[in-house]
């Protein structure tokens, strides 16, 4: 089938890409003409794993094209719109990328055209469509508005696209239901070659959801804020693991064995980020509030969420105590690992802080340091996380990507001036990390220093030519406790 994809960000390019892999012939049109000229000579505008490939393979079959809006409107018999809905200053979402493609469907588009909304919209946006293109159609165009809302998360966007639990649809009509259902045909029968997997796994066929408009708006929102939810709720039950001297992990791991609570999502840390979550929480509680409904509870997530890095920072402070020329590594600027997006990374408010602080820092992050470098300019990056942390006073986690997991500590703890590390993401094991003589401070887990746990030495530290270089106050300190034991 001809279809049109309308944006080509993280969204866009992942719906088209993978339509054209399933076996539909795809036009892509994206605005900002020097990203499409990027596609056009097959340039990612961005990172995302698998997605390369996918393109590549539709540019090479011809049935994966990029151009402008005008030549996309004119190509599909489904128009996917993806455009973005970025937030307003007071929270709502920004649809004006929205109104003006459905300007230029009425004015340029003829025939039958299924029209669906895929970017993260308020509920009665369908509705509006249906009453904008109403108002600026010619006769001469015939069409539907259907709603069908991603649940693509980024860093795994193809795979979640080629092999999703659900696929949820809005329509009004049972023409857009049978298009969307053929449309969709390859990936609910799970027949298709897939670009992820060699010898693909996940064949499960989806779930396919037929619901009305409103509903289908509604279940992205609902869907984002409840998992926004869970995070702050565990969030808060970490503070409360600090206060008692629990253990977050412990909680956790008890409570997602109830199948009606589930493991996922109850990571603590420094909170949730990205173009998503943050704005959409903020976009539910308006929708809420212009109901006339109160979603206060939204706002409490909300609220806890804004005060994860202060939190974070806190505990910074209370280990450096004066945080003027103090010199931290930050390990990740991603909001999440497996991206390059830092919009709304839990990163930019902390190392914002820090530096306002007086603290010098060397950050690292394996795909985001180029899109950081825009909106941080005043930081050293460095090639990698042992170059960040060399000298440093303590090594702050940001992201959790997997090369953290597998460092080598005695590196590590030979380079740094201070063997302190503040894990915003929980990622590490306390007993690895006392082990090699760090004093380590997670989120909602006991903070442990290797003198405590009384079975580690403070090796002496070695140079680049293997020279001995004399210890710092801190250590001093370590060893002495230790000798008084
Ligand atoms: C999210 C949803 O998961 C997707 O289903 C949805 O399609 C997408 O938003 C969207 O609306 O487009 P995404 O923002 O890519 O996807 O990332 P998530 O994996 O959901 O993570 C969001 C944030 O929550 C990240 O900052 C992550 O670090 C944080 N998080 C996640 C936690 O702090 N704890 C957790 O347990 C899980």
């Amino acid at each position: 089938m001809k279809l049109s994809v309308i944006g080509a960000g993280y969204v866009g390019l992942t719906t088209a890409a993978c339509l054209a892999q399933v076996g539909h012939d795809v036009f892509c049109s994206e605005s900002d003409l020097e990203k499409l000229s990027k596609l056009q000579s097959g340039v990612m505008p961005l990172f995302e794993p698998h997605l390369e490939k996918v393109i590549r393979t539709g540019r090479e079959a011809s049935n994966l094209h990029f151009g402008s809006t005008e030549d996309g409107i004119s190509w599909g018999d489904a128009i996917f719109i993806c455009v973005g809905t970025p937030p307003l200053a007071n929270g709502e979402a920004d649809l004006s990328a929205i109104e003006s493609v459905a300007r230029m469907i009425a004015k340029r588009a003829s025939g039958y055209k299924l029209i669906v909304e895929k970017s993260t919209v308020p509920v009665q946006t369908g509705a509006q469509l249906r009453r904008h293109l109403a108002v600026h159609s010619t006769d001469s165009l015939h069409y539907d508005v259907a709603s069908n809302p991603e649940f693509l998360r980024e860093g795994t966007s193809v795979d979640d696209f080629l092999h999703p639990d659900r696929i949820v649809i809005g329509v009004e009509s049972e023409r857009a239901a049978e298009l969307l259902r053929a449309i969709y045909k390859p990936i609910i029968e799970q027949k298709f070659t897939c670009p992820v997997h060699n010898d693909c796994p996940k064949r499960q066929e989806p779930t396919f959801l037929v619901t009305d408009t409103g509903s289908a708006e509604l279940i992205k929102h609902a869907s984002n804020s409840f998992l926004a939810m869970k995070i702050s709720f565990i969030n808060m039950v970490a503070d409360l693991c600090e206060a008692v001297g629990a253990d977050v992990a412990q909680v956790a791991e008890g409570m997602g064995l109830d199948p009606r609570i589930g493991p996922a999502f109850l990571n603590p840390g420094i909170g949730f980020g990205g173009f998503c979550f943050p704005k959409d929480v903020q976009a539910f509680i308006r929708i809420a509030q212009k109901s006339g409904c109160d979603f206060s509870l939204l706002r409490e997530v909300e609220k806890i969420n804004q005060l994860r890095v202060e939190r974070l920072i806190e505990k910074v402070r209370n280990e450096l105590w004066v945080m003027r020329g103090k010199k931290i590594a930050v390990w990740g600027l991603a909001f999440k690992p497996n991206t390059d997006d830092v919009r709304f990374a839990p990163s930019i408010a902390l190392v914002k802080a820090l530096l306002q602080e007086g603290a010098i820092i060397k950050a690292y992050d394996p795909k985001a340091m180029e899109k950081a470098k825009a909106v941080l300019p005043d930081l050293e990056y460095c090639s990698d996380p042992y170059q960040a942390s060399h000298g440093a006073d303590a090594i702050v986690i940001v992201t959790e990507w997997d090369e953290f997991r597998r460092m080598d500590w005695t590196l590590v703890r030979s380079l740094v001036d201070r063997p302190l590390i503040i894990d915003g993401r929980n990622m590490l094991s306390i007993a690895q990390l006392t082990e090699s003589g760090f004093h380590y401070v997670s989120v909602g887990r006991p903070s442990v220093s290797p003198n405590e746990r009384g079975q580690h030495r403070v090796e002496a530290k070695v140079g680049a030519q293997g020279e001995s270089l004399p210890l710092d106050d801190a250590q001093e300190q370590v060893l002495a406790r230790r000798r008084k034991k």
